[in-house]
């Protein structure tokens, strides 16, 4: 990833935190974007302490015109983007019966439309340019088994997963833009373990599921995105690749 720019939304944490690493760590120079600028700059200093050039950009995904503001941040600082993680994501645990307009909205919001507003806007700057720029999306497993408990969320990542693979069909026969994603199992230290793996009763229950037994972890899934931004994954357009230790899958009742 030797000099290549890469935006990570969500990037002050958790997986995006992670994968902003991985990727300064291979020579890129990232581009971390967040709603809080004091979180941003705390990850900034812990990648720059290791190795790389970091930009933050404060903004919501929620508001196209900070997207667009952090474009053109990125263009001013490093010239051009090379590639696109949409990782930012809200969620909570709430019964779909309960669940409020605000609440359902507000989690489609970041998950479903932040995305798109992200994939336009850097798709758009791509044909502009002629870049065959690479996005990868992060969903999860509830993106195609459904979530109970989280309808908002899982509603939202199956609509990431089909933006995922219509992008990457449009796009890539017209500009050579390949579009992944990766659906992540749950995985230590991010914002969905600490909101969905609560109670220490919760956290032995999910990773009872998990055939290899743990959660995973942030550099796990940033050694695989890096895998997806490298030439070895030229040929990779259109898929969504689980990294769960198998848990999506351990339904036997035996
Ligand atoms: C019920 C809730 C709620 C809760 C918020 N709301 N939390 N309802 N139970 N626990 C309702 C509020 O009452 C309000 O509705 C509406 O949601 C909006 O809440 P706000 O706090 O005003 O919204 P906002 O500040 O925009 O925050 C968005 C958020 C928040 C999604 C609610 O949690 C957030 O910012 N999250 C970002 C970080 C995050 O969630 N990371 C985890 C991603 S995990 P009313 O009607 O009262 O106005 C992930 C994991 C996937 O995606 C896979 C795991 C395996």
């Amino acid at each position: 990833m030797k000099n290549k720019v890469v935006i990570v939304t969500g990037g002050s944490s958790g997986m995006g935190k992670g994968m902003a690493k991985k990727f300064a760590q291979e020579g890129a120079k990232v581009v971390i974007t967040g709603r809080s600028m004091e979180r941003l700059q705390a990850a900034q200093e812990e990648i720059e302490q290791v190795e790389g050039q970091v930009l933050c950009v404060e903004m919501d995904v929620r508001d196209p015109d900070k997207v667009q503001y952090t474009i053109e941040e990125t263009k001013k600082r490093f010239g051009e983007i090379d590639f696109l993680v949409n990782n930012a994501a809200g969620n909570f645990m709430c019964a779909a019966e309960d669940l409020s307009i605000n609440g359902w909205n507000s989690v489609v919001d970041i998950v479903l439309n932040g995305t798109w507003y992200c994939s336009q806007a850097v798709g758009k700057e791509w044909i502009k340019t002629g870049k065959k720029g690479r996005i990868l999306n992060i969903v999860t497993t509830y993106s195609w088994t459904g979530g109970a408990g989280v309808i908002h969320s899982a509603s939202a990542k199956a609509g990431v997963l089909a933006m995922t693979r219509t992008l990457a069909v449009e796009w890539g026969s017209k500009y050579g833009i390949c579009v992944n994603a990766i659906a992540p199992g749950p995985i230590e230290d991010t914002g969905g373990s600490a909101k969905l793996l609560q109670s220490e009763e919760a956290r032995k229950q999910v990773l009872k599921g998990v055939p290899l037994g743990r959660p995973g972890r942030p550099e796990e899934i940033a050694g695989l995105a890096k895998f997806l931004f490298s030439a070895e994954a030229d040929y990779i357009n259109g898929d969504c690749i689980t990294m769960d230790g198998g848990a999506w899958l351990n339904r036997s009742p035996f």
